[in-house]
């Protein structure tokens, strides 16, 4: 079986065709960054009106990339992240499965980020423990199955990804700011501010990053006042400590739970130190997905549908959400 799947849930309009007997067959990816930047952050309206005037072509080279003329089913992203833009990808997907009348699956996209590491030639077994970071969520929940997730811990406050950009941005870099500041960082001191270690004090596994962010601008705006603004040692000491709250939390919540697999997913996930030290201090397994399918893209949504072929239904109304919980997700239904 082929699917196609469509992510269309924030600022990169993701294409990919995945079977379930040969694996990842094409894929094509079309970021929106360089229309976003100059505005600092993502337009919803300039991003639904670029997900239509990229879908059709990217869909055209994937198709042609892979021989197929005609897939199975096609998945799209339903939610959660700006309606315009899902809208776009959820009608596109409903149109070309009326046209090709073959069924669609509507997809959450941070299942679609927690099965990214499943196109990987390792993918983790279930169960495992899943850190979750992306531009607007920051989760840890205990994957137990396929669609039966339990929430140990979220933010109180922003993303991580979140406070990567509002740092970056305080530290004169562009949007979206998390890979400028890890770029920088490498030429930084991460020993030279002692930034917070945000909960890592308190019982559960919440995160709160609101408190960094402000050590942070503090910490810039007597640097700037002193004339002495380091901007390396600034990004690599503000790193250090969010990647150290991610795994000392992360560890924590997979030894609670008995788990010895630890999944790192969504745009964060593509951080190198994080990468580089969770692997080195968790003593189970780590898996995570090559770096570009970390960010947005179209295999993970393929992918996720897959997995969820038994849920695809004749094309009908179009289905998205802009606030979801993954939580309250369920294994796939029966085929209908
Ligand atoms: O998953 P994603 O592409 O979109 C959402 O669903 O939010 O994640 C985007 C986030 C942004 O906040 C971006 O700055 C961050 O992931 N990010 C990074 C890195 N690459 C992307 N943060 C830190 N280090 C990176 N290398
Ligand atoms: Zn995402």
């Amino acid at each position: 079986m082929n699917i196609l799947g469509i992510e269309t849930s924030c600022d990169e309009t993701g294409v990919a065709l995945y079977s379930t007997e040969h694996g990842l067959l094409a894929d094509a990816l079309h970021s929106q960054i360089d229309l976003h930047a100059v505005y600092g952050g993502v337009v919803p309206e300039i991003a639904s009106r670029d997900h239509v005037r990229m879908l059709l072509p990217l869909i055209q080279r994937v198709l042609g990339e892979a021989g197929i003329e005609k897939p199975d089913a096609v998945a799209y992203t339903a939610g959660p992240g700006l309606v315009g833009a899902l809208m776009v990808g959820g009608g596109m997907a409903n149109g070309l499965g009326l046209a090709w009348a073959c069924p669609v699956i509507p997809v959450h996209h941070m299942e679609g980020h927690l099965l990214a590491p499943m196109l990987e030639d390792d993918p983790p077994g279930f169960p495992f423990l899943a850190l979750l970071v992306s531009g607007g969520h920051t989760m840890l929940i205990a994957v137990r199955a396929l669609g039966d997730y339990g929430l140990l811990g979220t933010t109180l406050d922003d993303a991580v990804g979140e406070a990567f950009d509002k740092t970056a941005k305080l530290l004169g870099l562009g949007y979206p700011g998390g890979p400028a500041l890890a770029a920088l960082a490498e030429n930084g001191n991460d020993k030279a501010f002692e930034f917070p270690r945000p909960m890592l004090q308190k019982p559960g596994f919440d995160f709160s990053f609101s408190g960094l962010k402000t050590a942070v601008m503090l910490e810039v705006r007597k640097a700037e006042a002193a004339g002495t603004l380091c901007r390396e040692d600034i990004a690599a000491s503000f790193q250090r400590a969010a990647v150290d709250t991610l795994i000392t939390r992360a560890i924590k919540a997979a030894r609670s739970q008995g788990l010895e697999r630890i999944v790192v997913a969504g745009g964060v996930g593509a951080n190198k130190l994080l990468r580089k030290e969770i692997a080195e201090r968790f003593d189970g397994s780590v898996f995570y997905p090559r770096m570009e399918f970390c960010t947005d893209n179209g295999a993970m949504i393929a992918v996720a549908g897959a997995l969820r072929l038994t849920e695809a239904a004749p094309a009908d109304e179009i289905e998205v959400r802009s606030r979801w919980s993954i939580a309250s997700l369920s294994a796939p239904r029966e085929a209908q």
